[in-house]
């Protein structure tokens, strides 16, 4: 399974590109918004620090809009995938994209059919929402789940991009779903690594290791 890092925020990608934890990164225009910065000027510092599919989301409304939006953003960098919500022009766009060689992500996906119908346009990247849809009161990586089975059934080239996670359980969920990847916010990614039977472990280990015999070993 992939993870991407869903933030805007540079330094948290340079952090976490550094540990090697991300394959990608997927941004929308709150996460922008939240930096303060042009959009722009963030999307490419991104595509410099990762080696890996970069989301930049489109905010017109028409399919002529979208279109120029799709091509402005692709001249970025070769990395750029350009992000799309679901609605009928979106879809018209995206398969536009897939004819010109443009990946799309997707995005705003709350039921299998919007993944059906993004995943027949030639979408390189679906993104259910987790988190959003357990707002809601319907279990999120339940319908994920559902996504995951028919993609797999049809044989559809597009990935299942598991957004709007929300804690650890979420990343769990969606590998026992199958789905490809996870975008995965700053703060939960942090969280994977922690558990608390891994501190005292540790810690037991490194008082036990100060009585060890060590014979010129150099810690
Ligand atoms: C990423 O592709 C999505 O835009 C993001 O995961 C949404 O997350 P949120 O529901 O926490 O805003």
């Amino acid at each position: 399974m992939k993870f991407f890092l869903d933030t805007a925020d540079v330094a948290e990608i340079r952090h976490a590109a550094a540990l090697g934890l991300i394959d990608g990164v997927t941004t929308n225009p709150s996460l922008i918004a939240r930096t303060g910065r042009s959009f722009g000027e963030v999307i490419r510092e991104i595509c410099d620090v990762v080696d890996g599919p970069v989301s930049a989301e489109t905010v017109s409304r028409d399919y002529a809009g979208i279109m120029r939006e799709a091509h402005h953003l692709a001249k970025i960098h070769k990395n750029i995938v350009v992000k799309i919500p679901i609605f009928d022009e979106g879809l018209q766009a995206v398969r536009r994209c897939a004819a010109e060689g443009i990946h799309t992500n997707v995005t705003l996906i709350f039921s299998p059919n919007q993944a059906l119908l993004a995943a027949k346009a030639g979408a390189t990247f679906v993104s259910p929402f987790a988190g959003r849809l357990d707002d809601t009161g319907i279990v999120g990586t339940q319908v994920i789940r559902q996504m995951v089975d028919i993609f797999r059934t049809y044989a559809f080239k597009s990935e299942v991009l598991v957004a709007s996670i929300r804690d650890p359980l979420h990343v769990t969920e969606a590998a026992l779903a199958g789905a490809h990847i996870c975008t995965i916010p700053p703060a939960v990614l942090k969280a994977l690594s922690k558990h608390p039977l891994t501190d005292i472990g540790l810690e037991k280990f490194l008082a036990d290791w100060k009585t060890a015999k060590k014979d010129g070993f150099p810690v």
